[in-house]
Formats: C-alpha cells, sequence, structure tokens
C-alpha cells in the first residue's frame, strides 16, 4: 500500500481580542476546512491546525480598554472563538493558543537557536516612548498621518485605510495612542533580524512558486522590489514570550515571531513526539491560509526564519484571501460594522450552512467581495431551496409515493447520469486543489442540477402505471445522484450532507465511496423532510435595519477628547445641591431659571432644560452643579453655575443625580 499523503493545513492564528466575524470565516477558516475536510475525505494525511494568537499589543490596548488583564482577554475570547469555529463545523484538529507553556518554550528555543546561529543583530536606537505612561510606542500604541495615503490616524504597523506596511518612524505627527501625548525618542536595544541581507534567500524560495495565486506573488514581488529592511524581532512590552537571552529584561518577543510557530507548537501539543514527521519531512504539504494583511508575515518573514533555523520545511503554498466587505463597506469591529457569527446563530438557529454557502460563493479569492443580506437571502432561497433542497425533497417523495420508502431495483443503466456526475466531480477535484472553491462550489450545485433535469426529463410521475420498470430504473438512479451529492457537498456544506446521509438511513461515506451504486435496492429510506427553507423579506430587513442602527449608534458617539492632568480635573467644583425654585424664562424655550441650595448658598441658576422638564418635575431634586463656573449673563438673567445632564447624539437631555438623599454642598469628584 502506498503511503498515505501528509499535510499540515493552517489557519491564521486569530487575535483573542474579539469575537468573530462574517469576514474571519471567508477569510481563511471556510477555505481552509473546505481543502482539509476534502483532504480527509480522499483519505489523505491532514493535521488541521490553527488556535488563537494571545500576545501582542492588540491584546493589550484590548485589556487596558477594559480595565482587564491581558490574561483575563484572552480566557474569555479564547472559549468564545472557539465555541464558534466549532459551530459553523470548522474541523480543526487543534485549536490552541500562544499563552500556553508550551509554545513559550517552543519560541523561546526557536529564538535562542537563532540567536546562537548569530542570525540576529543587536542593535540600540532611539524609539518613541509616552514618558506618561512609561512604555515605548511600537505597533498599535503610535498613531499618527501615513505617508503613503495621509490617514490621520495610521497605527506604528499599519495603515488601516491604504493597507500599507508601517514603521512608528514613518508616521506623520506621531501621538501615542495610550494617551495622546506627543512621544518623546528615548534610547532602547533590540534584536533584529537582517531581512535586506536575507533577501537573496527568500528570492530563491519563491522563485518556484508561479503557481501561487497572482495576489500573493504580486504582494510578494513588492515587498521584494522595495528591499527588505531589517526588522525588530523583540519589543520592550511586558505581555509576551520572555526575550531568552542576556540583559534583555523587560522585553518580549515580537508578536509576529512568536505566532507563526505557534503553527509547530500546536501540532507538537497534537501529536507528541511524532512531530517532526511532519515538520522536517520534505514531502509534508505544508499550506498557510491567512487572510492578505498577513502575506508578508506567512511569504517573508516566517520562512525566513525557518529557513535560518535550518531543520524545518518551508510552506508549500500559501493562498491568501482579500477581504470581504459587508453592505459595500469596510468591515469594521469598532464600527460594529459586522455580521459577528454568535449573534448570526442566535438569529438563524441551525441554519450554519446557509450562512457558509453564501460566503463559499462569494468568497474574495481574488479580489475583496462583498457580503450583502439581500444575497444571502437570494442565495438561500433561489439555489439551496430551490436547487438543492427541491431536488433531494423531489426525489425522497418519489421514493416514498412509489416504493414505499424502498429503493427500487435497478438493472444497472445509468452509466451517462453517472458519467456526467463523474466528471463534476473531477472538476471539483481540480477546483479545490488549485483552491478556487468558489469554482468548485458551483459544480457541487451543478450536481444537484444534473439530478433535477434527469427527474424533469424522465418524469416518473407521469410514468409509474405503464412503465414501474422504468420508474424503478429512474428512482435508483436519483438516489444514487442524492448519495453522491451527500459525498461531494461534504466538504462544503458538512451539515447538509449529514442531513442528507441521515435521510438516506446509511452511514457517511468518503470520496472513495462515489460510484454509481452506493444505496442498495430493498434499503429503507428515512421520510422526507426538505432540508433547507425560504427565508422571507421580513427577516432580511431586521438584519439590515439592525446592522444600520448599530452603525448610526456608533458612527454619533463623540469621540475622547484630548487626554488632559488631574490637576486640570481638580480646579471643577461640582457640588450636590437642591432644586428650591423653578420657573420658565419668558420668551425661551429652552431655559428655566432655577434656584438652587448648593450648601454653601442658595444661587440662580440657567439651565437649558425647558423642552425635558417641567418646572414641577424639577422642583425639589437633588441636583449636581458646577459652582466654580464664571458668571454668565443669558436672557436678562445672571447664571451663577451650571447643572450638570447626560446629552445624547440626538441631544436629549438627562439630568444627572446622586442616588441617595446625600447632603446639600457635598463635593462631586
Ligand atoms: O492577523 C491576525 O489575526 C494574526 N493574529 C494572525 C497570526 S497568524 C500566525 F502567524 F499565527
Ligand atoms: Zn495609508
Amino acid at each position: 500500500m502506498s503511503k498515505r499523503k501528509k499535510h499540515l493545513v493552517t489557519s491564521a492564528l486569530i487575535y483573542a481580542n474579539g469575537p468573530i466575524h462574517i469576514g474571519h470565516l471567508a477569510g481563511c477558516y471556510i477555505p481552509s476546512d473546505i481543502y482539509v475536510r476534502y483532504l480527509r475525505s480522499i483519505g489523505d494525511d491532514v493535521k488541521f491546525i490553527s488556535g488563537t494568537d494571545e500576545h501582542g499589543v492588540p491584546i493589550t490596548i484590548k485589556a487596558r480598554n477594559e480595565k482587564k488583564k491581558p490574561k483575563e482577554v484572552v480566557d474569555y475570547y479564547y472559549s468564545q472563538i472557539k465555541k464558534d469555529f466549532e459551530e459553523f463545523g470548522i474541523s480543526f484538529d487543534i485549536f490552541s493558543r500562544t499563552s500556553n507553556e508550551l509554545h513559550h518554550k517552543t519560541s523561546s528555543e526557536f529564538f535562542k537557536e537563532l540567536h546562537n546561529n548569530s542570525v540576529f543583530v543587536e542593535k540600540e536606537s532611539s524609539q518613541y516612548y509616552d514618558e506618561a505612561e512609561n512604555q515605548f510606542l511600537s505597533d498599535r500604541y503610535i498613531k499618527g498621518e501615513c505617508p503613503s495615503c495621509s490617514y490621520e490616524a495610521a497605527y506604528g504597523d499599519q495603515c488601516e485605510k491604504c493597507g500599507s506596511s508601517l514603521s512608528p518612524s514613518d508616521l506623520k505627527n506621531p501621538v501615542s495612542t495610550l494617551s495622546n501625548n506627543k512621544p518623546i525618542m528615548k534610547k532602547t536595544k533590540n534584536w533584529y533580524l537582517p531581512m535586506d541581507k536575507l533577501q537573496g534567500k527568500i528570492e530563491n524560495y519563491l522563485e518556484d512558486k508561479s503557481n501561487w495565486k497572482s495576489n500573493v506573488i504580486g504582494q510578494c514581488n513588492s515587498w521584494l522590489k522595495e528591499g527588505l529592511k531589517p526588522r525588530a524581532m523583540t519589543r520592550d512590552l511586558d505581555w509576551g514570550v520572555k526575550v531568552p537571552v542576556e540583559n534583555a529584561e523587560g522585553k518580549v518577543l515580537y508578536v509576529w515571531f512568536d505566532a507563526p510557530i505557534g503553527y509547530i507548537t500546536a501540532t507538537k501539543e497534537l501529536i507528541g513526539d511524532n512531530w517532526e514527521d511532519y515538520w522536517k519531512d520534505k514531502d509534508t504539504n505544508l499550506v498557510h491560509f491567512i487572510g492578505k494583511d498577513n502575506i508578508v508575515f506567512h511569504c517573508i518573514i516566517f520562512p525566513m526564519m525557518l529557513i535560518e533555523h535550518g531543520e524545518f520545511i518551508l510552506p508549500k503554498n500559501v493562498p491568501a484571501n482579500e477581504f470581504m466587505n459587508l453592505e459595500g463597506e469596510k468591515i469594521s469591529t469598532s464600527r460594529n460594522w459586522a455580521v459577528w457569527l454568535n449573534e448570526y446563530l442566535n438569529d438563524f438557529p441551525g441554519m450554519q450552512d446557509e450562512l457558509r454557502y453564501c460566503l463559499i460563493t462569494n468568497l474574495p479569492e481574488s479580489k475583496d467581495s462583498d457580503f450583502t443580506w439581500r444575497d444571502f437571502q437570494a442565495k438561500n432561497n433561489n439555489e439551496l431551496v430551490s436547487i438543492v433542497g427541491n431536488y433531494v425533497n423531489r426525489v425522497f417523495v418519489l421514493t416514498e409515493k412509489f416504493f414505499n420508502r424502498k429503493v427500487p431495483i435497478s438493472s444497472g443503466k445509468n452509466e451517462t447520469l453517472i458519467k456526467e456526475l463523474g466528471s463534476l466531480k473531477i472538476s471539483i477535484e481540480n477546483s479545490v486543489s488549485n483552491f478556487k472553491f468558489r469554482e468548485a462550489m458551483s459544480y457541487v450545485i451543478d450536481v444537484a442540477r444534473l439530478g433535477n433535469k434527469y427527474l424533469t426529463d424522465n418524469e416518473p410521475w407521469k410514468k409509474y402505471k405503464d412503465n414501474p420498470k422504468f420508474v424503478s430504473e429512474v428512482i435508483y438512479n436519483s438516489i444514487q445522484v442524492v448519495a453522491n451529492l451527500a459525498i461531494l457537498c461534504h466538504p462544503f456544506l458538512p451539515h447538509t450532507s449529514n442531513k442528507i446521509f441521515e435521510l438516506l438511513n446509511i452511514k457517511r461515506l468518503d470520496w472513495k465511496s462515489f460510484s454509481g451504486n452506493i444505496v442498495s435496492s430493498g434499503h429503507e429510506i428515512n421520510d422526507s423532510t426538505h432540508i433547507f427553507s425560504r427565508i422571507e423579506d421580513s427577516v432580511i430587513d431586521n438584519q439590515i435595519e439592525k446592522l444600520n442602527k448599530s452603525k448610526q449608534k456608533n458612527d454619533n458617539i463623540m469621540p475622547q477628547k484630548k487626554v488632559i492632568e488631574f490637576d486640570d480635573f481638580s480646579k471643577v467644583d461640582i457640588r450636590i445641591g437642591t432644586v428650591i425654585e423653578a420657573e420658565k424664562v419668558p420668551k425661551s424655550n429652552k431655559l428655566l431659571k432655577l434656584k438652587v441650595n448648593t450648601g454653601i448658598d442658595e444661587r440662580i441658576i440657567l439651565s437649558g432644560i425647558s423642552k425635558f422638564y417641567s418646572p414641577e418635575q424639577i422642583m425639589n431634586k437633588k441636583v449636581m452643579v458646577l459652582i466654580n463656573l464664571k458668571a454668565r449673563k443669558m436672557m436678562g438673567y445672571e447664571s451663577e453655575g451650571m447643572l450638570l445632564l447626560a446629552e445624547d447624539s440626538d441631544g436629549n437631555l438627562s439630568l444627572m443625580q446622586p442616588d441617595s438623599n446625600i447632603t446639600d454642598g457635598s463635593i462631586v469628584a
């Protein structure tokens, strides 16, 4: 028996700093899942590796924003992300995490090996530093104007607008994202990968990769053309893998150094001592599935690290996808412009394959694509329901009607049909092997189309009376098409495939079982049910409304104002008071004239709340008053202070009040 082909298939280790959305699925997790499910089905030996990337500035920033420890953040999102992937049938063999001990050990040893081989250049240089926060400002800790597109909030590692890869020194007018302060320069030592010196080795490696996707090769060539530059593989941070050499206190490995090594760690975790059989055998097909923003790291930096280490195989292919937009706009976590998987599942329980299908038919394989809710509905109703579901149901209903759910007898005359089916199978194989999953999906739908056409051409429902033998033949063949459809759709729509096998009342079969005689005559199939259901307009309208509402909410929130010193705040004197008189200001539809007991005195305060509170409503209310605001004249009255009010983006006002009967004059701070 020939040895099974070995594959190591990885899907990007996702940052554990937020939940996952459709863009993530379309970027690399669905493509890799299709590929892996197909390889397993043809009997190859596959290890499907992924997990969470738990180091780096994206994590520490999230923790800081949520006032949590980085570990709390990654623990929370690790579980949520893992669960979402499971629900959508992403069939990882292992979903690991880079904060685990084995990974710290593996990446440390990797670094030490390169260090011992004198690969790194140790260099002291001046870096941006936030004095108030005692923090060197690398990556996302610093933002400023992008030198390529002038976007004013580009990060120190990348401009999210134009995609340029940056370093902090490229930014114009940089500020710290921690404090909004202007940074100073401070000296620090780091370990650099001399990518300029190693460029030739990468050029050799990429030389025979003309079969790679053109978007990937194009990006690599443009990096090489520009000339690679040394890149620091260490950072002055306290969250990450400690730099395992002397005189490196307070420094950790650059997240893009340790993260890809996470693929190696996860393999060790999965198969123990035999991990080298995969990572050190040149016959292993190592394939990295990623999104386009990860290309340089997987096609240039990681291979460079592997080459310098010397013992590992290099990626055979990196089929990166472009990005998926949503309703014509870039998916954005901060603007809540996304379809979150956990929310989708709440709204569409049990409809994982319906989303998988819409995403597969829309994968951003060669250019950015767009997900729209209307397209989701159309693909579900016009393709899954009308073509696939309808076909399977027709076959089951006819079997029930004419043969009491028993597979009828056949003389085995189905050559043309099975030949056509066979050529679709080959087309699917070719497309999947070439990472053309959209195309492959369309051939799967063609299987159902072929089955539908066969039924329509032969009209068994009209012929039973006169020619039951012929009908027997047609239904027998149709059941075989349905069984083959279950096999062929498995990599794409695994839940649907399982449903069809259940309906057929047979165990799950793999690719090799493809044949014209899968289900035997006399076998009893189950009752027919509809495997897909129509989605009504109102359901889609609700989704669009939900999306627009959350966007509006986010778009309207005022951004944070400039950071102030505590001293600035302590100049403000806010007290608890009680409204003891209230009346409308004549000729003003906004102002109320109030007399407020501030504990210190009784004073007149004019407040623009007349649209929201009547004098009666505000009488005797406890309020918060800014008392040391310079007096101002309004509508002929002097106002000696200001009531604290909250104002939403529509201009609605709400009075700020203490939540106990605390005495007037108490200080608010
Ligand atoms: O872009 C990202 O989400 C990165 N965390 C991907 C890392 S992939 C690999 F190198 F681990
Ligand atoms: Zn830019």
